[in-house]
């Protein structure tokens, strides 16, 4: 089948300068989540129809299977949908999706386009409590639907049908130029209804069949930021609800959020307030405290991430040990068993197996060896002001606490590091290496009192 998307609407009560369809759900662009689930009915065309913020609409969705038809001015529904027509194979129906209609299951559009096959004209329709504002379906006597009208076209008789349309339908494509054409805006608001292709459908002698979402929520629309909040929650709910029946343990699946691919072994456990953002693994066992967030990452089994902890771009092996409040930033690989603790910063460096750095320090362009001890406060000077450079600490190397590396430089194995040196030419492996300075001791100082005023 054909797919139009429908994106070239204003967003007004949207009150942003962003175009309606670009603002963000789970982190991606309404519209991203819509072709998503146009792709996922492997249709012979995507066409999306862009008009308000056109160039940042198409620059945002471009993809090889995409192509974009310009509505330059909004002229109404049945009025974007024609722009989109040269586009369409004429042999195949055509599956109409609104841009900022982000939650549709596959499930359901599949189910509708099965209804409307051979030529008929299908209406994924719902009955609500309260239809205010919605098109309504209109059927005759007999069940069969008539026509559907406008919120403000609708006589008050009308207005008490509580079936809406809820704008996604699937049409046969070869008739569908003439009855487009054939569109005529007098009416309440002086558009191109797309609705009233059906009057000419039925004309035809089209059968109309109608077909229902599995769930309500899949129906709405996002026009204010309330109604993207209260879809990203649903959203949100929805993936917690998948995790969960996967076996992952959430403390709280309504503090959960997961913008973008979050994959979790067995016996995963994640706290509350916890981000996941871009592709997240979670091996085995792995246990995420409160307030961490994830982007990019892959951690290995049996790790376990503290409260508070950042990570971007890592690489963790199994049975790490990380935070409270570490930041792990993009290109950090960490050995098995490795320790990064509170107030350390990891950054385009490797960690091996059992390395440990637990206290305050900075870790940045740096290959750190299996089982090396870092204390407190040490600092890779990786910066000269113009250009990055490398610190390799070789294996079992023991740094002593306040320790600067100001690099290029190289640790040998097995070297023992004194408290506050600065290292800043290579040390041989399995020596000593201090700065000389002594401490001096002398007795009889005042100390200097504040002055009374
Ligand atoms: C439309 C339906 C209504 C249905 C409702 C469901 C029509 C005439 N009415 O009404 O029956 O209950 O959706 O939400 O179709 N758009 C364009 N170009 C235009 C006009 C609209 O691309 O010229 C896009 C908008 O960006 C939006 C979608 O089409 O994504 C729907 O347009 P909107 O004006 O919101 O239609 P409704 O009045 O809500
Ligand atoms: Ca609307």
């Amino acid at each position: 089948m054909n797919i139009v998307i429908l994106a070239a609407g204003t967003g007004k009560r949207m009150r942003s300068a962003l175009p309606k369809v670009l603002h963000r759900l789970a982190g991606r662009p309404l519209l991203s989540h819509v072709i998503d689930t146009a792709r996922s009915l492997a249709p012979a065309r995507i066409v999306v129809v862009v008009g308000h913020g056109a160039e940042a609409v198409r620059e945002a969705v471009a993809a090889p299977d995409v192509a974009f038809a310009l509505q330059a001015e909004q002229l109404g529904t049945g009025h974007a949908v024609q722009q989109a027509l040269p586009l369409l194979d004429p042999a195949l129906p055509t599956l109409v999706l609104y841009g900022d209609v982000p939650l549709t299951k596959p499930s359901t559009l599949k189910r509708l386009a099965d209804a409307a096959v051979e030529g008929r004209y299908g209406i994924l329709t719902v009955t609500l409590d309260d239809p205010t504002g919605y098109g309504r379906i209109v059927r005759d006597a007999g069940g069969y639907v008539t026509r559907i009208v406008e919120q403000k076209d609708a006589t008050p008789d009308q207005l008490r049908i509580a079936e809406i349309n809820t704008g996604i339908v699937v049409t046969p494509t070869a008739q569908l130029a003439m009855w487009l054409g054939a569109l005529r805006n007098d009416n309440a608001q002086g558009e191109y209804y797309l609705t009233d292709v059906v009057e000419h459908a039925i004309e035809a002698g089209f059968d109309v069949v109608t077909t229902q979402p599995d769930d309500e929520w899949e129906t709405l629309g996002v026009n204010s930021k309330a109604q993207l909040a209260e879809l990203e929650r649903i959203h949100q709910r929805n993936l917690a609800d998948v995790l969960l029946g996967a076996g992952v343990t959430l403390m709280d699946p309504a503090r959960l959020d997961v913008r973008g691919e979050l994959t979790c072994g067995r016996d995963v456990s994640i706290d509350v307030n916890c981000v996941f953002e871009g592709s997240v693994t979670l091996a085995d066992g792995v246990t995420v405290g409160a307030n961490c967030v994830l982007r990019d990452a892959t951690i290995g089994a049996g790790t376990r991430i503290e409260p508070f902890t950042h990570i971007e771009g890592a690489n963790v092996g199994a049975n790490a040990v990380l935070g409270p409040y570490a930041r792990l930033r993009p290109g950090a690989v960490l050995g098995e068993e490795a320790h990064v603790g509170n107030f350390v910063e990891v950054k385009n460096a490797t960690l091996g197996h059992g390395a440990k750095a637990n206290h305050l320090t900075y870790i940045g362009d740096a290959d750190i060896g299996a089982r090396v001890n870092v204390g407190a406060g040490t600092i890779t000077c990786n910066y000269d002001g113009a250009n990055k450079h490398r610190t390799v600490i070789e294996d079992d190397v023991f740094v002593g606490s306040d320790t600067q590396f100001v690099a290029p430089v190289r640790v040998g194995r097995g070297v023992t590091i004194a408290a506050g040196t600065t290292v800043w030419k290579d040390v041989p492996e399995g020596t000593l290496v201090l700065n000389e300075k002594t401490q001096v001791t002398r007795g009889g100082y005042v100390r200097p009192v504040k002055k009374k005023s």
